[in-house]
């Protein structure tokens, strides 16, 4: 059993101007995927204490999940937090979803989402749109099982 919190970071959302559909998207599309998982939602503004107050939260959980305040806005700092508490950098994960993020539109260049990890729990910072979050999920998916694994010190 997979424990993930899906964290959404956006000042609208947070107070309730608009529904949630990105963090909804990735729960739906996780729980369509098959692998057992318990998911847990919240909903954060653009704001450093409130985001990392989140994730600190759910440290404990196998991942956590962000979606939004990735880009170059002032308001956008949802990687400089989850950089700023994790031990170690996933390089690849980031990598990876820019790569193929940037095939689906050049936009992507301007999303600085951050991989890491902290205690045992792996922290993916996913752009905000339900067009992103739905590549982004359906690239995480197969990876999901095979990285708690590695991150726990098992064999290919
Ligand atoms: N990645 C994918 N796969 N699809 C998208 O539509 N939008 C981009 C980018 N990455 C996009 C994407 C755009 S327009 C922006 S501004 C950045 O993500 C940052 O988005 P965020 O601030 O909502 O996280």
């Amino acid at each position: 059993m997979l424990e993930i919190a899906v964290i959404t970071v956006s000042d609208r959302a947070s107070r309730g101007e608009y529904e949630d559909l990105s963090g909804s998207k990735i729960i739906e599309l996780i729980k369509q995927s098959g692998l057992e998982t318990n998911i847990s939602p919240c909903v954060v503004p653009d704001e450093k204490d409130e985001i990392k107050r989140a994730l600190l939260e759910n440290v404990g959980k196998d991942y956590i999940i962000t979606t939004g305040g990735t880009g170059i806005s002032p308001r956008d700092i949802t990687p400089d937090v989850t950089e700023e508490i994790c031990e170690k950098s996933i390089p690849g994960i980031s990598e990876m979803l820019r790569a193929e993020s940037l095939k689906e539109t050049k936009f992507a260049v301007f999303s600085r989402g951050y991989c890491g990890i902290l205690k045992n729990t792996i922290i993916v910072n996913f752009p905000g749109s339900v067009k992103a979050v739905t590549l982004c999920t359906n690239l995480m998916i197969p990876l999901l099982e095979h990285g708690i694994k590695m991150m726990y010190g098992g064999k290919h």
